[in-house]
């Protein structure tokens, strides 16, 4: 019996991706460990989105030497999107055993068997039908509460600085029969919430179901769980989907709804096919139909020629939307992209860093004064579990993806229980039962 030990990088669709290779290796016995030092093959599964997330693979792929001189025959792979970006100069190295990108985990236990008679492997074939459909993943999340379910891969897309196209592919969508199965899987063995996952969820289509028609497929299928689905690309999110949202109760009020920037100058440039008042447009939709809908968002500052009014028009999109929260990125050009062949990466990194700063700022207080809206509000809360800080509270997140806490040593991981908001951070919920 072989040790596999997995780290994941990256988004949510490499977690999802992770469990269909513990699955696709369980099946030529490999079984999981969590302890680095007693694996026969370690292998991570990387991401390329920003430069700092591949220079922490190279500094991972220099500490995997060491477990690699120490016992002779353990094999390092890197699997994902630094794989599929890089291929051969990974291998060149001579620090790692096999190079799988994202479409190839099917070929790990041949790749994995040439490997260890001692030749390198590589496989960074992209396809337009892999979609892992027919694979069951092996669910590697410890709560027992919550499951990813990958309905696409790939995107079609050309935002100027992204580099997922073309770590991904083109994009391709699950057969929804076996989505609604591993649904239906997950309720079985005691889920309580599944996230859909996908690039760009609402250009789901497949035979005659488009992403509406497929939430409210998977929403009816298993109406004890609690459905979310990420990430909504502010260009195609149609009002159906947010009817289908309004008229099912177990499909959370959230929506994650990159903006980028509040600039229709940078939004041109980086190819997003929306505008400011567009973006305005589709949030005063979700508010319209559901006034509890939480909308967080990603945003860039510092692409290629922002000005200083660029980044207030961001400051002020912020400002006009009070988003609940928000993950905010300097700028960082990606080999390849259309930014990197077409537009000077021109933004001094002291202003990019002092623009983020200021964005994340205003997030903080807009973060907060959501929270402060919420208390005396009460919640029904999916329990995660007991909470970090303290041992006598549990955590668990509302529809709208917000963190509680409370004092409970009654309810259980998984159970949804009634809380009242008391008190507030701007990353917390300070809550009692209700
Ligand atoms: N498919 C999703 C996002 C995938 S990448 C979407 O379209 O919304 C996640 C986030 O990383 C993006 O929303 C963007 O904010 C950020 N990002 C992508 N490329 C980047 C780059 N080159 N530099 C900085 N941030 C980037
Ligand atoms: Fe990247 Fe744009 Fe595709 Fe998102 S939609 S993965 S940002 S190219
Ligand atoms: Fe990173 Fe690839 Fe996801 S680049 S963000 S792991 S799709």
């Amino acid at each position: 019996m072989k040790k596999l030990y997995i780290e994941t990088y990256g988004c949510q669709m490499n977690v999802a991706d992770t469990e269909v290779v513990f699955s696709l290796l369980g099946e030529e016995g490999y079984v999981r460990t969590e302890e680095i030092g007693e694996a026969d093959v370690i292998l991570a599964n990387t991401c390329s989105v920003r430069d700092n997330a591949e220079q922490r693979i190279h500094g991972r792929i220099e500490q995997f030497q060491f477990w690699r001189k120490k016992r002779p025959g353990v094999l390092v792979g890197i699997l994902g999107c630094m794989a599929e970006r890089m291929g051969e100069a990974l291998l060149e190295s001579g620090k790692v055993d096999v190079v799988a990108g994202p479409d190839a985990y099917r070929s790990l236990p041949r790749l994995l068997a040439a490997a260890s008679q001692g030749h390198p492997q590589i496989d960074v074939l992209l396809s337009r039908e892999e979609t892992y459909g027919d694979i069951a993943p092996v669910r590697v999340d410890t709560n027992g509460v919550s499951a990813f379910i990958s309905i696409m891969r790939g995107c079609n897309n050309v935002c100027s600085y992204c580099v997922v196209p073309y770590t991904r592919g083109a994009e391709r969508s699950r057969d929804a029969h076996s989505i609604v199965r591993e649904a239906c899987d997950c309720a079985q063995r005691g889920y309580k919430e599944i996230t859909l996952l996908g690039q760009n969820v609402d250009s789901y289509r497949w035979e005659t179901l488009d992403f509406a028609a497929l939430l409210a497929l998977v929403a009816e299928s298993v109406p004890e769980l609690r459905i979310r689905f990420s990430t909504s690309n502010p260009q195609d999110i149609s009002d159906a989907v947010l009817e289908t949202m309004a008229s099912h109760a177990n499909i959370c009020r959230h929506i994650h709804l990159p903006v980028q920037s509040g600039s229709d100058r940078m939004l041109e440039l980086m190819r997003r096919r929306y505008t400011r008042e567009g973006y305005l447009e589709r949030v005063a939709k979700i508010r319209a139909l559901m006034p509890d809908c939480a909308i967080t968002t990603d945003v860039i500052a510092g692409f290629c020629s922002e000005t200083e009014e660029d980044h207030r028009d961001t400051l002020s999109l912020f400002e006009a939307v009070g988003f609940d929260a928000a993950f905010m990125f300097q700028y960082s050009e990606r080999p390849g992209t259309l930014a990197a062949r077409k537009y000077p990466d021109d933004v001094a990194p002291a202003v990019k860093t002092r623009r983020l700063e200021e964005i994340i700022a205003l997030q903080n207080r807009l973060s907060l004064e959501s929270n402060r809206r919420d208390v005396g509000k009460t919640f029904r809360v999916l329990v995660e579990g007991p909470s970090k800080r303290n041992p006598a509270e549990l955590c668990g997140r509302t529809g709208q993806n917000k963190m509680c806490v409370w004092p409970d040593t009654v309810h259980k991981a998984g159970e949804l229980v009634d809380v009242v908001v008391k008190e507030c951070t701007q990353a917390t919920l300070l809550c009692e039962l209700a």
